[in-house]
């Protein structure tokens, strides 16, 4: 938990509250907390000695597979989704080109990296307005902008540039804003967001009382389950496992898209994914577990190791010193 990111903040809470719940029935549980005044996270997590890791983590170095890969190298089982899928999702560029790969739609958008910056009237063409400016990685909407003009769309682009390499400028999208909760790729439910200031912003998304949550969302059933088929169908394009929150806009007309799927979501007792997970029947304590159980190694670097121990060591010797194709089947004895 903690972590070096812009969500740091969120990610202790969701730290603390996971870590008390399992406590709670009965786990033994280290919270290990990294950040800027820390010990670096593979020191930590070795001298923790854990047997397996819930990743409570949010934003860039936590929840897009880099901690993911250090404990595939350590061995140590995880929560979530694997390294490629954790990558795919906080690159929301990435995200947004496999969802159109898998005929998901997601809003018009274009990216605009920091040299392009000063070509942005060119890049912007004929978009329109509004449109919304958002990093390349970040989550929580730090650094997001609702743009209703160039002037605006140029602040945007500089305050998002601030903060990542690249900026995503996205079509505005009028309509409701639903969020899917997935377990192991099933769906467990879906909640309305409204923010009072109209806005999903940073302050909406974690101040008492800013947001209103409905549950179920106020749409027909049956469009309630096409988003949810949606959702599940953007989990999968990425590949995710164990918990994850699709974000969704669904206009009043026909139109669903997909924003966002966010491998690491919000897991504080109050955050989206236990609410909805409530509704489901499955309380706090539970989820938690859930989601413990599903905690895995994926690159099968275990399996490979056992099986190289058991080709003898000189082959290799023999194919790195043969210089032409002769010697390379002579080597191996063909
Ligand atoms: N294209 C869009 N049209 C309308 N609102 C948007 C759009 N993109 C983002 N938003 C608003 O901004 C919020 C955050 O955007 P999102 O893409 O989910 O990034 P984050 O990773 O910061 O949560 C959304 O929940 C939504 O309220
Ligand atoms: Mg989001």
């Amino acid at each position: 938990m903690g972590g070096l990111s812009a969500e740091r903040d969120v990610s202790l809470r969701t730290g603390r509250g996971v870590a008390d719940a399992l406590r709670e029935r009965g786990h033994d549980v280290v919270e290990i907390a990294f950040g800027p005044d820390t010990a670096g996270v593979d020191e930590l997590v070795r001298a923790a000695r854990i047997d397996v890791a819930f990743l409570a983590l949010h934003g860039r170095g936590g929840e897009d597979g880099c901690v993911q890969g250090l404990l595939e190298l350590l061995g140590i089982p995880y929560t979530g989704s694997n390294v490629l899928s954790s990558a795919l999702a906080m690159d929301k560029v990435k995200a947004k080109e496999m969802f159109r790969l898998h005929n998901v739609p997601t809003p018009p958008y274009y990216a605009v990296s920091e040299d392009e910056a000063s070509d942005l009237e060119e890049l912007h063409g004929s978009f329109g307005f509004p449109a919304i400016v958002k990093p390349r990685s970040e989550g929580s909407s730090v650094g997001l902008t609702k743009a209703t003009n160039f002037a605006e769309l140029e602040r945007g682009v500089t305050a998002a540039l601030r903060l990542d390499p690249c900026a995503l400028v996205e079509r505005f999208i009028a309509g409701h804003e639903i969020h899917v909760g997935l377990l192991d790729g099933r769906v467990l439910g879906a909640i309305e967001v409204v923010p009072k200031s109209g806005f999903y912003d940073y302050a909406s998304k974690y101040t008492a009382g800013a947001t209103e949550y409905i549950l179920p969302p106020r749409l027909p059933s049956t469009r309630v389950h096409g988003v949810m088929k949606l959702a599940e169908r953007a989990a999968r394009a990425l590949g995710c496992a164990g918990p994850c929150r699709v974000d969704l806009l669904v206009t009043e007309g026909e139109n669903e898209y997909v924003l966002e799927v966010n491998t690491l979501p919000g897991m504080t007792p109050t955050s989206l994914l236990p609410k909805i997970a409530a509704h489901a029947g499955i309380d706090y304590g539970s989820l938690c577990e859930a989601i413990l159980a599903g905690a895995k190694l994926h690159a099968g670097l275990e399996k490979k190791a056992a099986t190289s121990t058991r080709v003898p060591r000189h082959s290799a010797v023999y194919v790195a010193d043969a210089e032409s194709d002769a010697d390379l089947l002579r080597a191996v004895g063909e």
